[in-house]
């Protein structure tokens, strides 16, 4: 009687590995897609303009908010470009100076 179960544990357990790796590498898979598209995870508070586009559209609004706020700005004499404040574009991780710079980014494009 023993026999069968043991053989019945070998066929489990490689199954049960198996399974857990490719759950593991589809979460990271997600990880990266919602990194690079999906939801923000910067602009998560407050009621800024690219907060609410956030809130609403993801990063694919946001980025669009960014870019007519960035336009309206520099067309009004500023001279703002995305790198300025972000360390990179796919991340959008924030410069030091991008907090203080949003706010005359907002002040000179009059948007709301
Ligand atoms: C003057 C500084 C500044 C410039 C220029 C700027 N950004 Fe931003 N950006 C910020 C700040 C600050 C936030 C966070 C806003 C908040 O928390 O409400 C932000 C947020 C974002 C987010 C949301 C990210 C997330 O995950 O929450 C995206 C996307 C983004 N910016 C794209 C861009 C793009 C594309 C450009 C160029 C067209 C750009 N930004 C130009 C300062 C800037």
């Amino acid at each position: 009687m023993k026999r069968p179960v043991a053989k019945l544990a070998t066929l489990i357990l490689p199954l049960t590995i198996s399974l857990t790796l490719s759950l593991t590498l589809i979460a990271g898979y997600a990880g990266v897609a919602s990194a690079a598209s999906g939801k923000c995870n910067i602009a998560v508070k407050g009621a800024s303009p690219t907060a609410r586009a956030c809130a609403k559209g993801g990063r694919d609004d946001a980025k669009k908010v960014m870019k007519q706020m960035m336009a309206a700005a520099n067309a009004n004499g500023g001279k703002f470009s995305c790198e300025g404040c972000h360390n990179d574009l796919e991340t959008f991780a924030l410069r030091a100076n991008a907090v203080e710079d949003y706010k005359k980014l907002q002040a000179a494009s009059g948007m709301k």
